[in-house]
């Protein structure tokens, strides 16, 4: 089983693990990440390893800072107002590559672009000591729910790895948000822990939305697929249903639900995201054969919780 370290007292453990060319799961302000070197190729493979990945879909680097960005990605001057403006925080830019950059070509699986961004906390500190950028996938077994604890990493990966990092619940609880720099323009890959409103405030530009093709594939349907099947936008709750609620009012027969989490009482947003993939992983614990979903709004980061949640309802056949 993997061992848990606080924070604290996990670094040098997992600076040796990441010099070995192991991996270890970290806490990032978004969800944990399952981190390797990302200029050894064993290193990532492992990762894929880990996670039983499917495919080898690209992963997102961590750096430590701008400098390190600069030598890995080409930043044109929009790209680097947002960098400026948010990392370190949950966006990630997908940029050109610098030719000669180190990076192991399975990080970006072989395109020209990478995606790159700069994490709050343990992650960026680590990456700093090691002075290499981490490849870091959400730290989770592919096609289920991203990890916001230790806990549930260790549940999850325990006997696949030997070490993970606890710092805690992660503050954002949804992913980084993913925009593609291209030509001058902003594209939205995944929405995620920045609301495209408040990149589309700095940048001054709209996002453009819809990928050509599938871009991101962590975009696939049925990605968050929790063992139950998920009922979105539930106006009551049937016979044997769990109830995932929102807000203070509640839909009919809630008080039947077989288990019921609120993401957030007051109607909050941020916190309805930091909670939602620990509501999700409790209720579908609670045996349930459906979880039920009230509806929660457009706006904000509602825009990306409404996303992992329809894809945690896409029909399981969608598998990739
Ligand atoms: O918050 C986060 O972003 C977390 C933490 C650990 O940093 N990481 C995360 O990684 O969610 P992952 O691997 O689960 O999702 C990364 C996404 C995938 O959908 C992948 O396809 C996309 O980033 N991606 C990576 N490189 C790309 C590229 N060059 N072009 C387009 N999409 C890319
Ligand atoms: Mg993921």
């Amino acid at each position: 089983m993997a061992e848990i370290l606080g924070v604290g007292a996990a670094m040098r453990r997992a600076l040796a693990l990441l010099e070995g060319g192991d991996v270890v799961a970290i806490p990032t302000e978004t969800v944990y990440g399952l981190a390797g070197d990302a200029t050894n190729g064993v290193a990532v493979a492992r990762i894929f390893e880990a996670k039983g990945r499917p495919r080898f879909n690209p992963l997102i680097a961590h750096v430590a800072d701008l400098a390190m960005a600069a030598r890995i990605a080409e930043f044109d001057p929009l790209s680097a107002k947002l960098a400026e403006a948010f990392w370190p925080g949950p966006i990630t830019l997908v940029l050109p590559q610098r030719p000669g950059n180190g990076i192991h070509p399975l990080v970006t699986a072989g395109l020209d672009t990478i995606a790159l961004r700069i994490p709050r906390g343990f992650g960026g500190e680590l990456i700093a000591s090691l002075g290499r950028p981490l490849a870091a996938p959400s730290a989770n077994s592919s096609g289920r729910i991203s990890a916001t604890t230790a806990e549930a990493v260790a549940d999850d990966l325990g006997d696949r790895i030997k070490l993970v990092v606890d710092g805690g619940a992660t503050p954002v609880g949804l992913e980084s948000t993913i925009v593609k720099i291209e030509d001058g323009k902003l594209r939205l890959l995944r929405p995620g822990g920045i609301a495209a409103e408040e990149i589309e405030a700095v940048a001054g530009a709209k996002l453009l939305r819809g990928a050509a093709g599938i871009e991101a594939p962590g975009m696939l349907a049925s990605h968050y697929a929790p063992g139950a099947s998920v009922r979105l936008n539930a106006e009551e709750v049937a016979g044997g249903e769990a109830l995932l609620a929102f807000g203070r009012d509640r839909v009919e027969g809630w008080e039947n639900a077989l288990a019921f989490r609120n993401l957030s009482e007051t109607g909050d947003l941020r916190e309805a995201a930091a909670n939602l993939f620990a509501y999700m992983q409790d209720l579908d614990r609670s045996g349930a054969a459906t979880i039920a979903v009230e509806p929660i709004p457009f706006e904000g980061l509602g825009e990306a919780i409404n996303d992992r949640l329809v894809r945690a309802a896409a029909p399981r056949d969608k598998i990739a």
